[in-house]
């Protein structure tokens, strides 16, 4: 009888099981798969379903495969390290390291540099690390116009195109339908709830200031899901399971999304972290179970709010926030006097390439 899969035994005693349609469906031979655009050639659904190889010969060493298929006429090798790499029948998306924060872990050199690192050669790895880590990276001392934030978001991606153009720069602006606009206090909040795709990264930079107030605030998402996991678990699967609307209107839009709070994988690890009360838009649920997502809300925003989860500071012309909006909210102290600010978003997806080119992926 013909065996329906092979069988790799490792060091461990582990036994990993490949079946035959599994193996053709991921044949790297020229037929079946372009290796200059590493995209697939071969038409899966045309294949037998019972398909089993010809021939299965292990290579002297062990390690490689040699497999011969009715349907090409050449034989497919597969190596080691291709069975090494799907030892563990898996299907999630790959992340990065994270370091969890609140006001008196984090410090100065977790997240700051200066501009003339990032001119280094290392000085793409260096932010990115500190931005995948924690979340947010200070750069300081960066010439105080668009070509630098240009620059840096070239390095990692290219700009995103959104209501507020590609790159932006605002000062208090009651014309505009945003609240970020205004002086008055901005509480901590991650932007694009009204976006299905909302922006990965966010660059902000201070032009301008000649004012009292404005600190800016970061707050780690991940540290308040946490802490609500711990001390408020009902709250914390409520806000994992109820999609909350977030909608911009105006200034010739109308952009209505929706997603919870934390968008977890199927093993419930976060993948998303989304709150902006100013942008929520209404939605109604049974009273008993829209009282329990307001206890959930007030939860989240009494620690959102709380100084011990938050990073503050007064940005200084030439300093740059470059923060993870999938994971940090963001916010502003209330201020009067000038402030003039610039920045861009970037994609999510682009920001992960960048992370994964860099080899900060696992
Ligand atoms: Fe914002």
């Amino acid at each position: 009888m013909v065996a329906d899969a092979i069988k790799v035994h490792w060091e461990d005693g582990t036994v990993s099981s490949y079946s035959w349609f599994w193996l053709r469906d991921h044949a790297k031979d020229p037929i079946s798969f372009d290796s200059r655009s590493q995209q697939r050639e071969l038409f899966t659904a045309m294949v037998d379903p019972d398909i089993t190889p010809i021939h299965v010969e292990k290579s002297r060493d062990g390690d490689s495969v040699l497999v011969s298929w009715p349907d090409l006429h050449e034989p497919v090798l597969y190596s080691a390290d291709f069975f090494f790499e799907f030892m563990q029948p898996e299907n999630r998306l790959n992340s990065w390291k994270k370091t969890v924060w609140d006001a008196q872990s984090i410090s100065e050199d977790d997240y700051s540099m200066d501009w003339s690192q990032f001119l280094q050669d290392d000085g793409l790895q260096q932010l990115m690390t500190r931005v995948t880590s924690n979340g947010f990276a200070l750069v300081k001392s960066c010439p105080t116009n668009f070509d630098t934030i240009a620059h840096i978001s070239g390095q990692i991606g290219y700009v995103r195109h959104t209501i507020f153009g590609g790159m932006w720069e605002f000062e208090a602006n009651e014309g505009m339908s945003d609240s970020a606009y205004t002086p008055k206090e901005l509480r901590p909040h991650t932007d694009g709830t009204y976006s299905h795709d909302a922006p990965g990264l966010q660059l902000l930079m201070c032009c301008h200031y000649d004012a009292e107030g404005g600190d800016s605030i970061m707050v780690d998402g991940l540290k308040i899901a946490q802490c609500l996991e711990e001390d408020s678990p009902e709250s914390f699967e409520l806000l994992k399971s109820i999609p909350i609307k977030g909608r911009y209107s105006g200034d010739g839009v109308e952009l209505i999304a929706q997603r919870p709070v934390f968008k977890t994988d199927d093993n419930g690890e976060i993948l998303q972290v989304s709150f902006n009360n100013y942008d929520r838009a209404p939605f109604r649920l049974e009273d008993g179970l829209m009282k329990k997502f307001y206890h959930a809300l007030r939860a989240y925003e009494v620690l959102a709010n709380s100084p011990n989860l938050q990073w503050r500071h007064v940005l200084a012309p030439g300093e740059m926030l470059v923060f993870d909006n999938w994971r940090v909210m963001h916010g502003r102290g209330a201020f009067t006097g000038k402030r003039k600010m610039a920045g861009c978003y970037l994609n999510r997806e682009d920001t992960e390439s960048c992370a994964r080119k860099l080899g900060l992926m696992y």
